[in-house]
């Protein structure tokens, strides 16, 4: 039974569209959090103190962390294996010979394609700068104030990071959009509140995210 959902293409976009919500979940509750820097390093690093401690007695140290990290690994592997089958059998359903070379991915498939490998790469290097430390000259474990404020130094971190949220911001409005169809949420009469909703989303996460370079690139952040 779950092999023949599994093997659907309405499975595989099932998967997508609940893998991605938890995804966004997070990065509303991750992003709201960062806007926690505008408050001063005592607070933020408090606030990050306080998400390896989240859930004591009952919780160990980092335990209610790590249970948010399986999470999000098996929302993203879940995410871009579905992703990339569903695109090979989309490239295998085409007609073998073209009369026009033109590609019949739609503009929007071909920027979540990009999108979500943007993103991965993304995630990889943000894990590596400012959760591990890396790739990151002179980082401090437990204090991701500096940290932060170090990043967003570099012209290179500006770069990255603003880029990235630009990509998330497309995905996001797109991705959203889609899930809700998928989930058979969508309507004639809905359809529109949920463009609305999926632009609103979108913005205020990218937005909310670049507003933290922007912050120590003014000097509001220091
Ligand atoms: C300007 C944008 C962002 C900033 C300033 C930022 C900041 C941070 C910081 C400081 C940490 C380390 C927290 C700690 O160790 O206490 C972190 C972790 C993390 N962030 Fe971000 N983040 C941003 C955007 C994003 C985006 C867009 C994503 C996802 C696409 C993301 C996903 C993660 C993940 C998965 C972790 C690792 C959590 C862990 O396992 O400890 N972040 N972020």
């Amino acid at each position: 039974m779950a092999r023949t959902v599994w093997d659907s293409t309405v499975g595989k976009k099932t998967v997508m569209a609940v893998s991605g919500l938890i995804m966004l979940l997070y990065l509303v509750v991750h992003m709201i959090g960062n806007l926690k820097i505008f408050f001063g390093a005592g607070e933020f690093d408090h606030y990050a103190h306080w998400l390896r401690t989240v859930g004591e007695p009952f919780m160990h140290y980092e335990w209610t962390l790590w249970l948010v990290r399986v999470v999000l690994v098996a929302a993203v592997v879940a995410h871009a294996v579905s992703a990339y089958q569903l695109s090979r059998r989309d490239i295998r359903a085409r007609p073998s010979k073209y009369v026009h070379k033109k590609p019949r991915a739609s503009y929007a498939t071909r920027t979540m394609r990009w999108g979500g490998i943007i993103l991965g790469l993304f995630i990889v290097w943000h894990i590596l700068d400012l959760t591990t430390g890396t790739v990151h000259p002179g980082f401090r474990p437990g204090h991701p104030y500096q940290n932060v404020v170090d990043t967003f130094s570099t012209w290179y971190g500006n770069v990255i990071y603003i880029v990235a949220m630009l990509a998330l911001g497309l995905h996001v409005r797109h991705g959203f959009w889609s899930a809700a169809q998928t989930l058979g949420v969508g309507s004639r009469r809905r359809d529109r509140a949920l463009k609305t909703v999926a632009d609103v989303l979108a913005l205020l996460l990218t937005a909310g995210f670049i507003a933290v370079p922007v912050g120590v690139m003014t000097g509001v952040v220091s």
